[in-house]
């Protein structure tokens, strides 16, 4: 009797693949990164991005199969990232996926990537998914959403201009380090004073739960003439300061935001949670404000298969499934 299913992720630059049971416990999940690859050029080149899917997307299916101790007869259903993301990234998982599920006759489900983030808090035993407020911040969105159940999702806000994740990038960039620049500011920032720099804080007005993060860019941009960055000390300022001026406005908001809905727990998900300064600040201002927090593994947290067969899962309990011609969609939207 097939209890599992089988997930790819291809979004962007890494391709992964993921076996979890049909209750959502993850069984394998593998990733091969492309960083190394995209660094060169100092961020995703989409081309360079597909051309490496397509080399890595069979092995890790047989990869996973082989950690998982199953076959593909075992799968009840194949499921795919559909959206959002670069288009010819998005295909390549989603043709294998659909080409499986042909071939084992068995139903493909299309996942949105970020529904894969917003529900990896529920991941490793924290379930079942259950009404809270969740905050999404990874390298393309930074959003807070009520969710009410599985597929129920209220924007509450989102951010006007950069990402969170981007806002990191793009500081980094600026001060010379490597792509991604955000695991590198969490590198550096526990080594700096993170009140050597008074970097603007976009609250916008006491009660939005919109962003803004463009107005941190221009900061340090303003800085950077009067900064040796060859300087360690400086360097590690910078980014102490940089990391907790985009720490307090994630924290306040999603406290804000528990508050004006009145629930009681919280999430944070997104590649952006993995970084440790936000972890830190969540887990003390959380239980400040008596909210229970909910955070996904590390590992969990930037991009992977495990997530979006999480998420699969979830859906397929309830009887969704997607029609062989879903097509992907680069802005595909969580909630409607
Ligand atoms: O969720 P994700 O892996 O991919 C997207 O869906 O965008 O997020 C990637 C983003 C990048 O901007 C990266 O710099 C950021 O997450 N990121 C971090 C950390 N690890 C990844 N930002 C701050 N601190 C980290 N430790
Ligand atoms: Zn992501």
């Amino acid at each position: 009797m097939p209890d599992c299913l089988l997930a790819l992720e291809s979004s962007c630059d890494e391709t992964a693949a993921a076996i979890c049971t049909l209750e959502g416990d993850l069984l394998a999940s593998r990733i091969a990164s492309q960083i190394e690859i995209h660094r060169q050029y100092g961020g995703v080149v989409p081309e360079v991005a597909s051309r490496n899917h397509i080399l890595h997307v069979r092995p890790l299916v047989q990869q996973v199969l082989a950690e998982a101790g199953k076959t593909l007869g075992d799968m009840a259903a194949f499921a795919a990232t559909s959206g959002p993301g670069l288009v010819s990234s998005l295909l390549i998982g989603t043709s294998m996926a659909k080409a499986l599920a042909i071939a084992e006759t068995k139903p493909f489900l299309a996942v949105n990537h970020m529904e894969g983030h917003l529900l990896s808090p529920f991941m490793d035993g924290q379930g079942p998914v259950r009404p809270c407020i969740a905050l999404i911040v990874s390298g393309g969105h930074t959003m807070l959403v009520h969710v009410h159940d599985v597929g129920r999702y209220k924007l509450l806000g989102r951010t006007r201009d950069d990402a969170a994740g981007e806002a990191f990038d793009k500081v980094a960039k600026m001060v010379g380090l490597p792509y991604p620049g955000g695991p590198e500011i969490d590198k550096l920032a526990p080594r700096g004073d993170p009140a050597a720099f008074a970097f603007p804080r976009s609250f916008l007005d006491g009660r939005s739960l919109e962003f803004s993060f463009s107005g941190l860019k221009t900061a340090v941009l303003y800085e950077l003439p009067r900064l040796d960055l060859k300087n360690e000390q400086t360097l590690a300022d910078l980014a102490a300061s940089v990391q907790a001026a985009i720490v307090e406005v994630l924290v306040e908001k999603l406290v804000l935001a528990a508050r004006q809905c009145g629930e009681k727990l919280v999430t944070v998900s997104g590649g952006v949670s993995c970084n440790r300064g936000l972890r830190a600040a969540l887990t003390a201002r959380c239980a400040k404000a008596g909210l229970q927090l909910l955070l996904a593994r590390p590992d969990l947290c930037t991009d992977n298969a495990g997530m979006i067969a999480f998420a699969a899962a979830q859906r397929f309990r309830i009887g969704h499934t997607s029609p062989l011609e879903a097509d992907v969609d680069p802005n595909l939207s969580l909630v409607s």
